[in-house]
């Protein structure tokens, strides 16, 4: 018995990093899962590593600030299932630079894909969500929602407006039998983190910041996706559920 039998799935930018993971587990635990990417190459990769698990995969090709291809996805989801249970709110990007410094184009570029499409994707997959008559949506968050770091401006304000935008969603779709959480993780080794994570005097601050000595793993995000997908979670909504090893709560 998996924890996610029969349910459908959406996760978007699954083909790497915690968005992977969060598939993954999501198969494994029964679901099947639309794994959806801007990068279509690195989703079908995805998808086929997850052929004959669990509840198996389907690759997107999407770009979750284009409405078409939100569309396009949302349309093969309604084609295949009639509706969805799980959606999660996963793909994000970051710019580094002073604020002083800060373009609009860097600006926009993150709040398109961490805010816009977040509202984009959990506004039209509410049709199919409903259809289930009992969802949830896990949008991610940070740690930086509630941090200062130098450098990232634009991403802690954008995790900010996830985490805000988390609650408001959460009173509105409670009428719809949508639950409506988000994860705030700490540092986990991605592609995302690679730059920080790479600069050894970096590495060592971080985890001296970090009471368990360790960054997260990619799973670590992912069974906590995992407890916010499904019923465990079943009377929790607008909730933050942290994932750092202490780090938010350490002096
Ligand atoms: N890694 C961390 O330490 C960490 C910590 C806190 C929060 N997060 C958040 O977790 C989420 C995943 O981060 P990650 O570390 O796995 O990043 P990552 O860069 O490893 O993976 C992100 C994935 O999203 C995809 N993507 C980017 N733009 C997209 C778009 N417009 N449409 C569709 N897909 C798109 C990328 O192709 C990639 O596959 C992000 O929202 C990130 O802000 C990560």
């Amino acid at each position: 018995m998996g924890r996610l039998d029969n349910k459908i799935a959406l996760v978007t930018g699954a083909g790497a990093g915690l968005g992977r993971a969060i598939a993954a587990l999501f198969v494994r635990e029964g679901a099947h899962v639309f794994v959806a990417d801007i990068d279509g190459d690195e989703a079908s990769e995805t998808a086929a590593a997850l052929a004959g698990e669990g509840g198996g995969a389907t690759a997107l090709q999407a770009d979750v600030t284009v409405q078409d291809d939100v569309d396009r996805a949302l349309a093969a989801i309604d084609t295949a299932f009639g509706r969805l249970d799980v959606l999660v709110n996963n793909a994000g990007v970051t710019r580094r630079g002073d604020f002083r410094h800060l373009s609009d184009e860097e600006w926009h570029a993150v709040m398109d894909v961490n805010v816009t499409a977040v509202v984009r994707c959990s506004r039209d997959a509410l049709p199919l969500l409903r259809k289930a008559g009992s969802a949830s949506i896990v949008n991610l968050s940070s740690i930086m929602e509630r941090r200062h770091i130098r450098q990232l401006s634009p991403y802690s304000t954008s995790k900010a407006a996830v985490a805000g935008l988390s609650r408001s969603m959460a009173v509105e779709y409670a009428a719809y039998g949508v639950r409506v959480n988000y994860l705030c993780p700490g540092y986990v080794e991605t592609a995302l983190t690679d730059r920080v994570l790479r600069n050894p005097a970096i590495r060592k601050a971080l985890l001296m910041q970090t009471p368990m000595g360790r960054f997260g793993e990619p799973e670590d995000i992912a069974k906590a996706a995992l407890f916010l997908a499904s019923d465990d979670s079943a009377y929790i909504t607008g909730s933050g559920l942290t994932v750092d090893g202490g780090m938010s709560v350490a002096l």
